[in-house]
């Protein structure tokens, strides 16, 4: 039971005994301000000598005081209130005893016997500084002056008066994040295990969303390996320092999506190179080799856009994970094709003959390497493949590469043990991987520019 309910009759007595007393203080205008409190203290109603007591008869006097306090500091208000101050933070006003710096005794306009109902901004900014609550971006709650939603403007077992721990303060409020918490596949690290204090401002931030730091700092601060790929590599993907950042692909809290992306890849990176083409001279079109009824990339049937592209920042052009050369003519070499050799064998380029490496083979001859290693016209991989998706079989691009302003269509038709290619680079081709043909024949001869049939070189690099 509260002390003051124990005390009820005894204060209830006393009241009734100096109601005329307290009637003739009030009732002679001399203190009417007590009287005019919206809300008056309980005990100042009539009550006035429960915590006045009366020293010297001659009242009102010329000087001193008639009247002394029955109790100093907060064992005043101990008398009837339950005693504050045992938790382990205590509020340096209030383990002075000070209860009279945020309350007024008598009553107050305000609920609390404070001047304001929920506003209390001006009760704490009367000894706090303000600044660090007015910055650009006011949290709600501190907007309202709702102090007392997250402190306890008293004492708290919580350091900085918390009123409980302050994960679970934030998300009493923020009930979508704790339904999200629960449900997402995948929690943020810092959002499962530390405050949320580690990246926001519980109050007030120069940066939107209330964030500790502007982007992509904040995220870099913990994250430095991806820190020193940005300022180190030669190119950075342009959303990462804008306003939103890394939250422009990733979800900061919680996701469903592996790595934390805001959705699948696909969409993410589609959802800017999907309209107008960026950037000056613009990108090409992508979205449309993503298009329906495109034969996709191994990776892009997956929707993912990482195994050939870095999303932060890269030492290659178009922020690719390796060498892709531009031109038509890229003889292989060792490091030439290392984004595609990411994934392909590299074999593929550098045995003259093979049985298990490439499809693209004449009997055991391996054509790739007839095309691409040729030291002097080696072909790169854009002279007959498409990157991203295609209309024809194998990212055969049917359009054609540029070569220089003229496009050499491929014309490549597949059949069950090879196919045939009518390029702009030489005639009607077939190759056969079970009865090949013989190019010696003149209706197959070879083209002229690449390695005579029957000569063998040794493997390339
Ligand atoms: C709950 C305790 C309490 C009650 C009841 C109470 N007072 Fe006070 N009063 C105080 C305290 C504490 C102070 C000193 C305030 C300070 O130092 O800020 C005070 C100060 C005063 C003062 C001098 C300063 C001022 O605010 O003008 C007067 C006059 C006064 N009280 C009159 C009254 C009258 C009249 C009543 C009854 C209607 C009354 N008090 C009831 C606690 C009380
Ligand atoms: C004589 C007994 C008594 C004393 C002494 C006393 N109070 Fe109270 N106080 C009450 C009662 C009774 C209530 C009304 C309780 C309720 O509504 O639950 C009350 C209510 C309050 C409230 C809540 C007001 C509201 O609007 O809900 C505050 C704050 C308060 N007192 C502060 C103080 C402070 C500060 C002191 C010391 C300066 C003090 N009290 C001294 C009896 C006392
Ligand atoms: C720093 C300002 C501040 C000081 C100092 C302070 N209080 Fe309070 N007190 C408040 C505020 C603000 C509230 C309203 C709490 C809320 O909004 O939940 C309050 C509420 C109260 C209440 C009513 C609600 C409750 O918690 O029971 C009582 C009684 C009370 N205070 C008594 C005291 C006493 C006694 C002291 C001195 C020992 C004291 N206060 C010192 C700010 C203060
Ligand atoms: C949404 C909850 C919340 C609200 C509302 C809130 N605070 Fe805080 N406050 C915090 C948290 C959390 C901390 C601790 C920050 C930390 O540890 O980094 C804090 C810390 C403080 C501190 C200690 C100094 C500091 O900045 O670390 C003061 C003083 C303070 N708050 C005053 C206030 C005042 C005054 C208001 C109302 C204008 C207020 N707070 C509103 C959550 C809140
Ligand atoms: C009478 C002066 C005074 C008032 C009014 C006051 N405070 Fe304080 N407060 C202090 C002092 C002094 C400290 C200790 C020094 C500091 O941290 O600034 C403090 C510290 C704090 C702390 C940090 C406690 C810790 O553990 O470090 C918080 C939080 C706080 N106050 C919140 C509030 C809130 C909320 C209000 C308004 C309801 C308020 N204060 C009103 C004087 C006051
Ligand atoms: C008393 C309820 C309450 C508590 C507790 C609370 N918030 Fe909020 N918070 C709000 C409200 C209300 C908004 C404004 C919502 C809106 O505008 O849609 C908000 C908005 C925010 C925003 C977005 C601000 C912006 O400018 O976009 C962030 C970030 C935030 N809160 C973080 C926190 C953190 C961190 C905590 C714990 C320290 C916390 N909140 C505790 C009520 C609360
Ligand atoms: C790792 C840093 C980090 C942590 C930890 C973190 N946040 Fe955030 N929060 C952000 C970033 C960045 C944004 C702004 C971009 C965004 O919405 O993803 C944000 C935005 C918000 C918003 C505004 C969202 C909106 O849609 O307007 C709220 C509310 C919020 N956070 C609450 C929380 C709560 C509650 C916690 C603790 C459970 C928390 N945050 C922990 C980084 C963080
Ligand atoms: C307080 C430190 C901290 C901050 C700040 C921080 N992170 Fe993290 N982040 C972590 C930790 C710890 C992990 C978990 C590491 C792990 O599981 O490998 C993580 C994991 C991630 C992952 C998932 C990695 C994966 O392989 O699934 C992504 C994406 C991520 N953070 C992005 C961000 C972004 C974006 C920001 C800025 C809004 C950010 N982080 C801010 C500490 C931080
Ligand atoms: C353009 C979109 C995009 C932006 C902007 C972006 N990321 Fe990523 N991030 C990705 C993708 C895609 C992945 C791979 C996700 C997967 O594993 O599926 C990734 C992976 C990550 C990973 C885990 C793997 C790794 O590389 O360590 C972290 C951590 C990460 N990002 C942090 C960040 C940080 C920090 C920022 C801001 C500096 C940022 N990201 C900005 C798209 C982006
Ligand atoms: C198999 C590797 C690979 C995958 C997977 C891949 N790309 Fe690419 N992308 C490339 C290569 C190589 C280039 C540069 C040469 C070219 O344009 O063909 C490129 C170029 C680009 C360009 C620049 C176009 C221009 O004008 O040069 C954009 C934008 C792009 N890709 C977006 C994406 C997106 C979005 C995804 C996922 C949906 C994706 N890429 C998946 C290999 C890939
Ligand atoms: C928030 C918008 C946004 C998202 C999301 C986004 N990008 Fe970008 N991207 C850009 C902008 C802006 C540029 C720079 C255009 C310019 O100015 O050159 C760019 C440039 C590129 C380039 C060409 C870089 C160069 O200069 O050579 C590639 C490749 C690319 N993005 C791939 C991706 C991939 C892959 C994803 C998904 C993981 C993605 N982008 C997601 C906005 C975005
Ligand atoms: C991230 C891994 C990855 C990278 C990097 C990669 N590819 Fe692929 N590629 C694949 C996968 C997976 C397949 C599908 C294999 C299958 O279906 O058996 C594929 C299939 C192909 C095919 C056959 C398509 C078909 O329809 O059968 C060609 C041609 C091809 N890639 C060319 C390239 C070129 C050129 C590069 C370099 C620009 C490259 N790849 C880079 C993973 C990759
Ligand atoms: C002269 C045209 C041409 C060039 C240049 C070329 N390819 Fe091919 N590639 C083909 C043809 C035709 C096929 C289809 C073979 C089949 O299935 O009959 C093919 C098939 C492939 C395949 C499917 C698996 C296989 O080997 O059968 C991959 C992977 C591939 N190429 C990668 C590359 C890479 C990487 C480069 C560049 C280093 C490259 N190609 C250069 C014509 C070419």
């Amino acid at each position: 039971m509260k002390p003051y309910l124990v005390l009820l009759p005894l204060v209830l007595l006393l009241a009734a005994t100096t109601a005329a007393a307290a009637e003739n203080c009030l009732a002679g205008g001399c203190h009417a301000k007590i009287a005019s409190f919206k809300h008056p203290h309980q005990p100042a109603r009539g009550g006035c000598l429960s915590c006045h007591l009366q020293k010297i008869k001659e009242h009102p006097r010329q000087q001193g005081k008639s009247f002394e306090l029955s109790g100093k500091g907060s064992a005043l208000c101990a008398t009837c209130h339950d005693a504050i101050g045992k938790k382990k933070i205590v509020h340096p006003p209030v383990k002075e005893g000070d209860c009279t710096s945020c309350h007024n005794p008598h009553g107050g306009n305000g609920k609390y016997l404070t001047e304001a109902d929920e506003d209390q901004k001006e009760l704490c900014f009367g000894c706090h500084d303000a600044a660090p609550f007015k910055k650009a971006h006011v949290h709600g709650p501190v907007a309202e002056g709702a102090c007392t939603a997250c402190h306890d403007p008293h004492e708290s077992n919580q350091k900085r008066l918390m009123k409980g721990e302050v994960k679970e303060l934030c998300l009493k409020c923020h009930e979508d994040f704790a339904k999200g918490m629960r449900e997402a596949a995948r929690v943020h690290g810092p959002v499962k295990d530390a405050p949320c204090t580690s990246c926001h401002d519980p109050h007030s931030s120069v940066n939107p969303s209330l964030l500790k730091e502007k982007m992509p700092d904040l995220c870099i601060g913990c994250h430095k390996e991806i820190g020193k790929r940005i300022k180190g590599a030669k190119l950075m993907h342009k959303p990462l320092t804008d306003a939103k950042g890394c939250s422009n692909c990733h979800s900061t809290h919680f996701s469903a999506a592996k790595g934390l992306m805001a959705g699948d890849q696909r969409s993410i990176c589609l959802g800017c190179h999907g309209g107008k083409p960026l950037g000056n001279p613009p990108l090409r079109e992508v979205a449309k080799e993503f298009g329906k009824g495109k034969k996709l990339h191994g990776p892009l049937k997956e929707g993912k856009c990482d195994g050939c592209h870095d999303p932060h920042a890269s030492d290659y052009r178009r922020l690719l994970l390796g060498n892709y050369p531009t031109s038509f003519y890229a003889p292989y070499r060792e490091g030439g094709y290392d984004l595609c050799l990411r994934c392909h064998d590299k074999n593929m380029l550098r045995y003259p003959d093979t049985t298990v490496y490439t499809k693209f083979r004449n009997g055991d001859r391996n054509l790739h390497y007839v095309h691409v290693a040729n030291r002097i016209k080696g072909r790169s991989c854009l002279a007959c493949h498409e990157t991203h998706g295609s209309d024809g079989d194998k990212l055969i691009n049917p359009e054609g590469a540029h070569f220089g302003q003229w496009q050499v269509k491929t014309r490549l038709k597949l059949t069950a043990n090879g196919g045939s290619c009518a390029p702009g680079c030489h005639w009607a081709y077939r190759y056969d991987r079970v009865n090949p043909v013989n190019y010696a024949k003149p209706e197959a001869a070879p083209a002229k520019s690449d390695a005579k049939p029957g000569a063998k070189p040794g493997p390339a690099k």
